[in-house]
């Protein structure tokens, strides 16, 4: 049974702990400043197969920089430290580990982040359609908009929409999470909706990655093991 260890003991990190033996994980460490305030020791991981990070923007890099050199693969999916990606793939290269990120694990996003670029393509040389990017997620979520939201504004840019694009994000109640991508013209409105149910698909997606990131060496992106 390979052994999983998880970096942040919150919602999502107890609720991996929950699914983890379904995929054939046993928990052998699980660390979080509200269990304790140690660092992070490299002896903590001598069994450790992967380990999952569900934490806070400003922990990733320095997690990943302890856990790479010590040869333990990775996913990542606390959202809203992208701008530190060169640092982080810096990290898994120098140290040869398999890395696998999202800032959603949900299988259905991966494929709404496909439909939006696509309908962002097709509508991209369409002057008189304008569009918003929308989202509302729980009162505790710290990152706003979500790394979600902007990966989806990100994909529009790159699918050639260039028109602005009007961002907004709400953050109220317990709501597992909702992204809305529309385009409005004088003739019509095109809205394009996911709504997540609870956690538990993210939760389940970041255990298949880490099952599929055993053994693997590189910097991957959550859609190449869905889509591939
Ligand atoms: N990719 C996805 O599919 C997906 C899905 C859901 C959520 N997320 C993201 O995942 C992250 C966590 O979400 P959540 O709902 O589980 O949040 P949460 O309930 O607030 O849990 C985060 C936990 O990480 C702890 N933590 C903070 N710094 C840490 C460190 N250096 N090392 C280890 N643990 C640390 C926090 O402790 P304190 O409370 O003491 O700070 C907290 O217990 C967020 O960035 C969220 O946006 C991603």
């Amino acid at each position: 049974m390979p052994n999983l260890a998880i970096i942040g003991y919150g919602k999502m990190g107890r609720l991996i702990e929950q699914l983890a033996p379904e995929y054939g994980f046993s928990v052998a460490l699980k660390y979080d400043p509200l269990l304790g305030p140690a660092p992070l020791l490299p002896a903590d991981f001598e069994t450790v197969d992967v380990a999952v990070d569900f934490t806070v923007p400003e922990a990733v890099v320095p997690t990943v920089e302890t856990i790479a050199p010590l040869g333990v693969n990775l996913v990542v999916g606390t959202t809203g430290w992208l701008e530190h990606r060169e640092a982080v793939e810096r990290a898994v290269r120098a140290n040869g580990i398999g890395l696998v990120w999202s800032p959603n694990f949900s299988v259905g996003v991966n494929v709404f982040f496909r439909l939006v670029s696509e309908a962002a393509r097709l509508l991209a040389a369409q002057a008189e359609y304008g569009a918003w990017a929308w989202e509302i997620h729980h009162a505790a979520k710290k990152d706003a908009p979500s790394g979600t939201l902007r990966k989806l504004v990100e994909d529009m840019k790159k699918a050639g929409y260039t028109r602005s694009i009007d961002v907004s994000a709400n953050r109220a109640g317990m709501v597992p999470g909702i992204h809305e991508i529309g385009f409005d013209s004088t003739a019509d409105t095109i809205t394009l909706r996911h709504t997540a149910r609870s956690r538990e698909g993210f939760a389940r997606g970041a255990l298949k990655a880490a099952q599929w990131v055993i053994g693997k060496k590189g910097f991957y992106e959550f859609a190449d093991i869905v889509f591939s």
